[in-house]
């Protein structure tokens, strides 16, 4: 059963077409690669999931549910978290204050500290908890104190995917989860996310340049090119490929 599906999704910037009739979708349960050359437009399809981006035209069905229209916030408390392209953290805040900052309805909405201890005590130590389980399903539990700034490149990725599992999406929407990291710490990341999948039954969307890794992890892969849908397949199928391979790798 599809836990995604896009209809015939358009964006327009102008007089650029940046997502161009896109139709796809994604099975509960499933790890969905979405490759592409630069510029292809997968981070705006990503944006216009997400809702943080208007759809110019087009249908974005999720569990059933029409949501083209709504707006991040909406989107993400329906189930669909993500991560950005470039990590946006909290550099001088802990790996755990990150993770608690946002946890809803609290960025700079209410007063962080409520004036009388009992009435906020055991909601933030319920959240704690929460951030706690996520920093170990990610293996940075024992980095809880540690200042955001003082991470590896690998660890931030990963304390970004910590940051979206806080509002437990059935969906994650990862763009370039290894962008920037060393090859063996990449490929522990996309272990880490495979384990989302596997043990806690996250589907995941993601967009990576970095073929010799996501193949090893997809269950399909789509193929996007000047904004429109190129191919899809299996890896090894979207591996063998020859429009794929002339306008991807230059072959
Ligand atoms: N906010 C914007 N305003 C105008 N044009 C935009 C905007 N965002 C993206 N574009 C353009 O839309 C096209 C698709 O960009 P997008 O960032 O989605 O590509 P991408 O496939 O994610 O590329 P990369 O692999 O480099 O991250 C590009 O031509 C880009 O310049
Ligand atoms: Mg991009």
């Amino acid at each position: 059963m599809p836990l995604l599906e896009l209809y015939n999704l358009r964006k327009d910037f102008g007089g650029l077409r940046a997502v161009d009739d896109i139709s796809l979708t994604v099975p509960q349960g499933a790890i969905i690669g979405l490759i592409g050359p630069n510029g292809s437009g997968k981070s705006t399809l990503i944006d216009l999931i997400a809702g943080s981006a208007d759809l110019t035209a087009g249908k974005v069905i999720f569990a059933g549910e029409d949501i083209s229209d709504l707006p991040a916030d909406a989107v993400f408390h329906k189930g669909i978290a993500r991560g950005y392209q470039e990590p946006a953290l909290y550099f001088k805040m802990t790996v755990l204050d990150n993770l608690l900052l946002p946890v809803k309805g609290q960025r700079g909405e209410q007063p962080w500290y409520a004036p009388r201890h009992s009435a906020w005590q055991r909601e933030e130590r319920k959240h704690a908890e929460a951030a706690m389980e996520v920093l170990r399903q990610v293996q940075l539990l024992p980095h809880y104190d540690t200042l955001a700034s003082d991470l590896s490149g690998g660890q931030m990725k990963l304390l970004e995917i910590a940051r979206a599992l806080m509002g437990k999406p059935k969906l994650l929407l990862l763009d370039e989860p290894t962008a920037g990291v060393a090859p063996k710490l990449a490929y522990d990341i996309f272990q880490q996310i495979a384990r989302l999948r596997d043990d806690h039954g996250i589907t995941l969307l993601i967009v990576e340049h970095r073929l010799e890794i996501l193949f090893d992890f997809v269950d399909y892969v789509y193929v996007m090119h000047l904004g429109a849908l190129l191919a899809q397949g299996s890896a090894a199928e979207i591996g063998a490929h020859a429009t794929v391979r002339e306008v991807y790798f230059g072959d």
